[in-house]
């Protein structure tokens, strides 16, 4: 096998030739232009890019959020978005975790109740999602923090809370866009050290889009989105 079809038989996800364009009033917007990459089970992957370049609509793409113009993507093998609404959601909801920039938890809930909310939207049941929700917490070292709500926890413990909710479906493939964006280096390192203890543990696949050159040496492999395409780029000289 050559290297391209090595890396297809061991991919968890792949795109292959994504487009995406967004219509605005004055012009379109072609941000993936024939977008090809394959995430293999059990890596770390980071993906870095200029602010713009489309490294938030790559990862909508690849979770089932965002329907690309033209291109697909194989979770599995399976071409996700040629198949149904109910397909979808459930893929969204079961085998990808979600970690943005901005935490996105729901500020009149507990940290625990937050890390709960995926699962119970799944149908899970209520005691084992609670269970499941503090066990995550508390492998989190937020075992004090699970009455909190979002305004009464720290940015890294909001994040982790996030993490902890991304992965209560115990998901195939976590995906974080820029999650050490707003916190301080000592937290975006303790973020990324649970990270990596993850993968390690549990062989949790993660792709991860960082504007740190710090995190992205941390990273297994990294790809850089630049002019709506994908490229390899040796880790140790971005800049
Ligand atoms: N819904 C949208 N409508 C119009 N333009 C958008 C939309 N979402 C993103 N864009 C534009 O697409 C480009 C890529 O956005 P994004 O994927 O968020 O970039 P990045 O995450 O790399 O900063 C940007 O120029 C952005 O302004
Ligand atoms: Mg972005």
């Amino acid at each position: 096998m050559n290297d391209t079809a090595t890396l297809n038989a061991t991919c968890l996800i792949q795109g292959v030739g994504v487009h995406k364009s967004y219509k605005t009033a004055r012009e379109t917007l072609h941000v993936l232009k024939d977008a090809d990459l394959g995430v293999v089970q059990g890596e770390v992957l980071g993906i870095v890019g200029a602010s713009g370049v489309g490294k938030s609509t790559l990862l909508h793409v690849l979770g089932g959020l965002d329907r690309p113009d033209a291109g697909q993507v194989l979770f599995k093998g399976t071409d996700i978005y040629s198949q149904g609404s109910v397909f979808l959601d459930r893929f969204r909801n079961r085998k990808i975790g979600f970690v943005f920039q901005f935490f996105n938890l729901l500020p009149d809930f507990t940290a625990l109740e937050n890390a709960m909310f995926p699962a119970l939207i799944g149908d899970m049941d209520k005691k084992m999602a609670r269970e499941r929700a503090e066990a995550l917490l508390v492998r989190m070292g937020l075992k004090d923090r699970l009455t909190h709500k979002p305004g009464e926890l720290s940015g890294g413990e909001s994040q982790r809370v996030a993490l902890a909710r991304s992965l209560i479906n115990q998901p195939d493939l976590l995906l974080a866009d820029e999650p050490t964006g707003n916190l301080d280096a000592r937290a975006g390192d303790a973020l990324l050290d649970l990270i990596r203890e993850l993968n390690q543990t549990y062989g949790q696949t993660f792709v991860l889009v960082t504007h740190s050159q710090r995190i992205a040496s941390r990273m297994d492999r990294v790809l850089e989105l630049a002019g709506g395409k994908v490229q390899p780029i040796d880790k140790d000289l971005i800049l």
